[in-house]
């Protein structure tokens, strides 16, 4: 199956920077950004179900976003990230939410994970694969250390993802549907629920006000509600499962 590569992606290096870690926050999830952080931690929770004292792996944790809130809501979690500034912001966030003593930030690479087969419950990537030039590799990982759950998502070509990513500098790698159905056939995942969202990428939301984010998504979610406006969403949140026995 080949994968469409759009744009030049902003690799593990990208966010070694302090100053790119720094901002990262601010730069995504301020102003109309703040729908797409609710969105995402909505598709992480409605994905995971019951998150109390179950045994969570995050890769890629970056800033810690779904980490402190999963250590919130009682899971036994930990954040993996390649990124010692990230890690540091990660590491502050907790503090700040005062769930620092009940998670655990590790700095390691995705690709390798310091972890026994079956290890954790559930294993999350959230805006990881896009940067990932073989996801195929980092999902083999991700079910290796899993006993029953992988979550992620993708930015989708076919999209209006694809004129955003076009033009920017740095750009995403972006997959369809059929890609992901072939990453978890290969690595032995059974798939047990999509959504797909956002016709607009969220790229605009972050450089709108919070009024214009709003009025905007309320029309982006009417569409997206439809057939033609699924098959056009620029991100889809996966929910995937090991087989049974
Ligand atoms: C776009 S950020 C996403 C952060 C977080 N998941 C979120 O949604 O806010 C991508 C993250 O992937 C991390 N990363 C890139 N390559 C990695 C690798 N090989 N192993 C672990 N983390 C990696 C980067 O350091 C960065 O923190």
């Amino acid at each position: 199956m080949p994968r469409p590569r759009v744009g030049n992606v902003k690799g593990e290096q990208w966010y070694q920077a302090d100053d790119v870690a720094e901002s990262y926050d601010e730069k995504r999830f301020s102003r109309g950004g703040q729908l797409i952080d609710r969105r995402e931690k909505q598709a992480v929770l409605d994905a995971l179900g019951h998150i109390e004292k179950r045994e969570i792996l995050e890769i890629a944790c970056g800033t810690g976003r779904f980490t402190t809130m999963l250590a919130e809501r009682g899971a036994d979690i930990t954040g993996l990230d390649v990124s010692g500034p990230m890690l540091r912001q990660g590491r502050e966030r907790a503090q700040s939410a005062t769930v620092a003593d009940s998670l655990e930030f590790l700095r390691g690479d995705a690709e390798r994970l310091p972890f026994p087969d079956n290890r954790f419950d559930a294993v999350l990537a959230m805006r990881f694969f896009h940067i990932a030039d073989t996801p195929e590799t980092f999902l083999a990982e991700m079910r290796r250390v899993s006993r029953e759950q992988v979550v992620f998502d993708t930015f989708n070509n076919y999209s209006m993802r694809m004129l955003y990513t076009w033009a920017l500098p740095m750009g995403s790698s972006l997959y369809s549907g059929d890609d992901v159905r072939w990453w978890l056939h290969d690595t032995g995942l059974e798939l047990d629920g999509v959504e797909h969202d956002w016709l607009v990428p969220y790229g605009f939301f972050r450089q709108a006000p919070n009024p214009i984010a709003a009025w905007i998504r309320r029309l982006d979610q009417a569409v997206v509600g439809t057939d033609l406006g699924r098959r056009l969403a620029s991100v889809s949140y996966w929910n995937a499962r090991l087989p049974e026995g």
